[in-house]
């Protein structure tokens, strides 16, 4: 049976890429990773592909580049690499119609929070400023499909719930929420993986 092939999109650090990458290494993932895509030349993600031995691309946006030129072009680069699956990972760019029109069903987003909640960035941050204000005691995390241009919302594919009352600090808060989305995931990826490549079922 083939692997998945799957290509991310990062935009930062890559701790979720790397996630991926080990479980794609360790053959949990079901699937591999064969390429790695920022918009940031400069970002750290594209060394971890490059460490593990994975096409590392930088797609930067050109000056004053209008958005739909810019997803066209990236679509482009991302097509070249036939994947079953596109896992944006702290991938911080809206994308347009002109690229998720391309991968129906196949663009999977990361967002640090539960579904309906905090959408955008600095999620954590923010969920940590309601904490402490007595406004949440919850927060969580979630990987959900992207259909179209909405923020962090789209078909939802697996949460995790977090007790913010267990952790003092917004330090302790944000490691505990890094280790749960590598979790998540991975496993909602493996899930997604076992499913693209499962055989048809032929009646005898
Ligand atoms: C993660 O918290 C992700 O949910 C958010 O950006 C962060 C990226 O972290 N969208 P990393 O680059 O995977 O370390």
């Amino acid at each position: 049976m083939s692997r998945a092939r799957i290509v991310v999109l990062v935009s930062g650090n890559g701790s979720n890429l790397q996630a991926l990458l080990d479980a794609a290494a360790s053959g949990e993932l079901g699937g591999d990773v064969v390429a790695v895509v920022s918009n940031r030349p400069e970002a750290y993600g594209l060394e971890r592909a490059r460490g593990a031995g994975v096409p590392a691309l930088a797609v930067a946006p050109e000056q004053d580049e209008p958005r739909a030129v810019y997803d066209a072009r990236l679509a482009e680069v991302v097509a070249g690499f036939s994947p079953d699956l596109v896992v944006l990972a702290g991938w911080m760019r809206i994308l347009t119609m002109g690229f998720l029109g391309r991968y129906p069903d196949k663009v999977v987003n990361l967002h640090p929070a539960l579904p309906g909640e905090l959408p955008g960035v600095r999620a954590i941050e923010r969920a940590w400023d309601e904490r402490t204000r007595g406004e949440r005691n919850t927060s969580g995390v979630m990987v959900h499909l992207v259909p179209d241009e909405g923020v962090d919302s789209g078909p939802v594919l697996a949460t995790a719930t977090i007790d913010m009352t267990d952790f003092t600090t917004l330090d302790d808060f944000e490691r505990h929420v890094h280790h749960v989305e590598h979790r998540l995931l991975v496993d909602a990826v493996g899930n997604l993986c076992r499913q693209s490549t499962s055989p048809t079922e032929v009646s005898p």
